[in-house]
């Protein structure tokens, strides 16, 4: 087996919450009058939540003070959370929460690489708070993807060197993330064509093959 752990992102990848924070940015994005749609979204993936506000607010017509753009995130993470209140356990998928205790029974070591800062409250809700050897999130990173900062803390979190570890990932600046710590990288999702992975994954069921 070419690995030893294997570090999942979160939104898009072990959840569908991507949806979710499409459907908060849009929202705001219409209160605002700003165009945004799921081509514009795909920007928005694996980048901090202040990034994915001034990614947002390029299209607008007029710029905006800090103080009102911290209050555009404020009113955009309550309107995500709210979505997220209403997750539970069985939106984990059953072949990805399969595909989990496959891996782990084959001794592999298990992480999250998320820039969301949401990632403690979203485990918890559904019942994976304690599933994970490792846990690097948005609370404790000063770069959000692209830059590898999150990957290097979850494979240190595993106790491997990132050549170990796998990097599943949705997001282009995910799969960059990957490259630029040293990580191998099966894309999915938004990302599956990205040239910069190594494998090429229709869903998390897959990763029996990359083994
Ligand atoms: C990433 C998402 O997982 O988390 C991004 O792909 C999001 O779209 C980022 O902006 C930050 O999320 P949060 O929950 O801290 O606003
Ligand atoms: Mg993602």
């Amino acid at each position: 087996m070419n690995y030893r752990g294997i570090i999942f992102d979160l939104d898009g990848v072990l959840l569908s919450t991507d949806e979710y924070h499409y459907r908060a940015w849009k929202a705001l994005a219409d209160r605002l009058g700003i165009p945004f749609d799921r081509e514009r979204n795909g920007l928005l993936r694996g980048v901090s939540r202040m990034e994915s506000l001034e990614i947002l607010l390029e299209k607008s017509a007029r710029t905006y003070s800090e103080e009102e753009k911290q209050a555009f995130a404020a009113e955009k993470n309550a309107r995500y959370r709210e979505l997220l209140s209403k997750l539970t356990p069985a939106d984990v998928k059953s072949d990805v929460r399969q595909t989990l205790l496959d891996l782990r029974a084959l001794g592999l070591k298990l992480a999250v690489g998320s820039s969301s800062k949401n990632t403690p409250y979203i485990l918890e809700r559904v019942g994976l708070q304690d599933f994970f050897d490792a846990v690097a999130d948005g609370n404790g990173i000063t770069h959000s993807k692209p830059h590898p900062e999150v990957f290097l803390k979850a494979a240190e979190g595993l106790g491997l060197p990132p050549a170990a570890c796998l990097v599943v990932e949705d997001a282009h600046a995910g799969v960059a993330a990957a490259e630029a710590g040293g990580f191998d990288c099966a894309a999915m999702g938004d990302a599956r064509e990205d040239p910069r992975a190594r494998w090429h994954l229709k869903g998390v069921p897959d990763l029996r093959g990359c083994l």
